[in-house]
């Protein structure tokens, strides 16, 4: 009978789809991860089939469960490659809801050197779901007009029947949902630098924002691309169990240290266990 003890809080050397299918149906919460995008970096030798990645993550996910697929598309030819379209088609054709298209947004994007477009500063965070979530401990912000009173403001209701506006007469609140698209700064913060043997890690705080928003404490967190290990030392530091497969063993060692490496209080303090 297969079991997944012998997997929790580990880094695998493999390649994911042969891993996964060693793992019993429905036993993860949320899935973290970046696939390498239009083989834009050499990632020593790997091989990517993404349809059979798509869907040994389907029968592994519980029901309810997430998938936050964070990916960007290569420009060839004097075109954008359309792959991240692609591939949330995919998903969508294998059996999983859309749940939401979010914007990973960089505050300091490289800057570009084909000049004839924008700069590009943002990645896709597909959020695919198996059913409808399960869980959702939204993330919140503070409200831009807290304390307003709106006497003479009109709302749209959005209900399904004829749309109407109504008087909303409470004073704005002081907080509310965060939206979806995050910003972050990338490299530069102190606790992604232990991830700079990788050529393309995302940063910590999005991992975090991610596991607390789509599991409780005690979850288990999958990375099935998890190069060094940011899913994994996130999940670690915010009382989720964790798996992190990577198909590179000098990843995989990366990996290894910065979850084994004592997490520095700062961190502790930093990140929020929700
Ligand atoms: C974009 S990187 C992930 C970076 C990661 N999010 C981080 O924060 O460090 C993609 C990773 O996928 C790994 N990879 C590629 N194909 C794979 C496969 N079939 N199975 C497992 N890992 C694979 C690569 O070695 C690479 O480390």
């Amino acid at each position: 009978m297969k079991t997944m003890n012998r997997y929790k809080n580990k880094i695998l050397q493999g390649n994911c789809v042969e891993v996964m299918s060693e793992f019993p149906d429905e036993v993860i919460d949320l899935t973290v991860t970046s696939p390498p995008y239009d083989n834009l970096r050499n990632y020593n030798g790997f091989s990517f089939q993404v349809e059979e990645i798509i869907k040994e993550l389907l029968r592994v996910t519980k029901k309810g469960g997430v998938v936050a697929w964070i990916v960007a598309d290569a420009t060839i030819n004097a075109t954008e490659t359309g792959t991240s379209f692609k591939q949330a088609l995919a998903f969508m054709e294998a059996g999983w809801n859309l749940h939401d298209t979010m914007i990973f947004r960089k505050k300091n994007p490289i800057p570009q050197i084909y000049r004839k477009r924008y700069n590009n500063e943002f990645e896709y965070m597909f959020i695919f779901s198996k059913g409808v979530v399960k869980t959702h401990n939204p993330i919140l912000v503070e409200c831009l007009h807290a304390g307003l009173q709106l006497n003479g403001t009109t709302y749209k209701n959005y209900s399904k029947n004829l749309q109407k506006r109504q008087k909303l007469a409470k004073p704005v609140g002081t907080h509310k949902m965060k939206g979806n698209i995050w910003e972050y700064v990338v490299g530069k913060r102190k606790e992604d630098q232990d991830a700079k043997a990788h050529s393309a890690p995302f940063p910590c705080q999005l991992a975090n924002d991610h596991i607390i928003s789509w599991t409780n404490p005690g979850d288990l967190v999958l990375d099935p691309m998890c190069g060094s290990g940011t899913t994994c030392k996130m999940a670690k530091i915010l009382g989720r169990d964790f798996i992190g497969i990577d198909i590179s063993d000098e990843y995989c060692e990366v990996a290894k240290q910065r979850i084994k490496s004592k997490i520095v209080e700062e961190e502790l303090t930093l990140f929020k266990v929700v």
